[in-house]
């Protein structure tokens, strides 16, 4: 019981009994940890700069850049960011916030020899995805929206349309599946040459969805079309250990229907990770399949719902990260837009830039109780007891991480049993505190206890 001791004064409680009112101490929930029972392994946690955002990044005073940088990817202080999603370009030119292709000009037909052009920038992703890369974030995924124009039956790479040669989409100017995956193949060579290993790859977004930037559509048997030969020119470029991911459907359905589709055509050999969006259907589990599964990218995009940095908000994604882990069992978790300006001023990303100066929302913190010390490699393990919303997860390294939610009014304590922890350490984001240190007790049997204040979400990091 050592860890009463340790215990502060917003854990007493009064009890009625029958004999007359006395004051107690506050149980600790004991919540009973099993390293060895595992579940899913953890890709990590990630977002995008993609359609320019990271120029915001780069066009701020060097100081606040550099802490801009330290709240993504610092594993001591900041996020912890294990993934970055690059949006790999589809447009002429760099108007707008569109992102540039590396193809801007037809060849000509699918078989001319394409006039690449790198201008290392890549939207300013190039340099993010260096600086990513520094911090130590090693998953580098890159993800087309669209095939340039010239490749797809509406000539456009915006506006839907598809690509040129899969089932039902023929074009005057030929079947471009070979073009375009020679295309994808030559963006990481162009990163490979700066020193950046781009281990994901993605060749749709939101196939299911028309809209006024780069979009192109595909079902499933489309996208197998496509991967039948994108696989083996993967493989031909030395490039075999790229991930293939597949599909970014818009909604947790439509991304399941996608890949159910994917089977059906004969297709699962053909991919390794299967991807979709919570925007038009939310999950209510795991993707249907037997491959790892990222949640890719998603936000509230809802004009409705004026930019935030409460923390309300972020109790709300602590929510949806605590269910992602356990009833999704994800294997990945991204945000949208890490960064984003204030016009519209929605809650798409994690930090305002506003030209020189930037905001950060509460909602980073509750993506840091997860990020920072969860590492990639990482196995889900089971926790059961209490009634706080506990995930726990073993890292590669050994150490074991507990992240517990309480979106109560009250507080709460716990004891956490079934592992021999050698010191721990305890870190809580509530209204005043981002990730902030607080006291933890090992006790002689090797149990850690510690408090898990109202309304916060508390990680437990534990060297057993
Ligand atoms: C975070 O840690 C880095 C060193 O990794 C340090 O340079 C930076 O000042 C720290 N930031 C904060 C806010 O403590
Ligand atoms: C990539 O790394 C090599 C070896 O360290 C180095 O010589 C080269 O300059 C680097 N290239 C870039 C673009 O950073
Ligand atoms: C940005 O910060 C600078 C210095 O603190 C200040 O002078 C300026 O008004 C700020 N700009 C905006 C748009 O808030």
């Amino acid at each position: 019981m050592r860890f009463l001791t340790a215990l502060s004064i917003a854990v007493l409680s009064w009890e009625a009994s029958a004999s007359p009112v006395v004051e107690k101490r506050q149980a600790a929930q004991r919540i009973t940890i099993n390293p060895a029972r595992t579940y899913q392994e953890i890709d990590g946690f990630g977002f995008s700069a993609a359609f320019q955002r990271a120029n915001l990044i780069i066009n701020l005073p060097a100081p606040k850049q550099k802490q801009v940088l330290d709240l993504l990817f610092n594993t001591q202080n900041g996020t912890g960011f294990s993934i970055l999603r690059n949006g790999i370009g589809s447009t002429p030119n760099s108007n707008s916030d569109y992102m540039n292709t590396i193809l801007p000009r037809n060849p000509g037909s699918p078989n001319a020899a394409p006039q690449y052009v790198w201008d290392r920038k890549d939207s300013g992703q190039l340099w993010l995805s260096q600086q990513a890369v520094s911090y130590g974030v090693s998953t580098i995924y890159a993800n087309a929206w669209s095939a340039p124009g010239f490749m797809k039956n509406n000539n456009n790479d915006m506006n839907g349309g598809s690509l040129c040669g899969v089932t039902g989409v023929t074009c005057s100017s030929g079947d471009w599946k070979q073009a375009y995956a020679n295309y994808l193949v030559q963006y990481i060579k162009f990163y490979a040459q700066e020193n950046v290993t781009v281990t994901h790859l993605a060749f749709l977004n939101e196939p299911d969805l028309t809209t006024s930037y780069a979009s192109m559509r595909s079902n499933g048997q489309q996208a197998t079309d496509f991967l039948k030969v994108l696989n083996p020119t993967l493989k031909e470029a030395g490039l075999g250990d790229v991930q293939i991911a597949c599909c970014e459907g818009t909604g947790w359905n439509s991304g399941n229907q996608l890949i159910q589709e994917i089977s059906r055509a004969g297709g699962d050999s053909l991919y390794h990770l299967a991807t979709a969006h919570t925007y038009t259907s939310d999950f209510n589990g795991p993707l249907q399949t037997t491959k790892k599964f990222w949640q890719s990218e998603y936000s509230d995009l809802s004009s409705s719902n004026p930019w935030t940095t409460s923390w309300t908000d972020g109790l709300k994604w602590a929510g949806i990260l605590h269910r992602a882990m356990t009833v999704g069992r994800m294997n990945g978790y991204l945000w949208w837009e890490g960064v984003q300006w204030p016009n519209p001023n929605t809650n798409e990303k994690l930090i305002l830039i506003d030209g020189q100066n930037f905001t950060v929302a509460k909602r980073l913190w509750a993506f840091a109780g997860y990020s920072r010390y969860i590492r990639p490699g990482a196995y889900r393990i089971d926790a059961t007891g209490g009634n706080l919303q506990t995930s726990a997860y073993l890292n590669k390294d050994g150490t074991i991480v507990v992240v517990i939610l309480n979106t109560g009014n009250n507080a709460a304590n716990v004891q956490l049993a079934g592992i021999t922890a050698a010191s721990a350490e305890s870190y809580v984001t509530d209204n005043t505190r981002d990730m902030g240190s607080q006291a933890v007790t090992v006790a002689s049997d090797g149990s850690v206890s510690g408090a898990v204040p109202a309304r916060s979400l508390v990680t437990f990091r534990i060297t057993v």
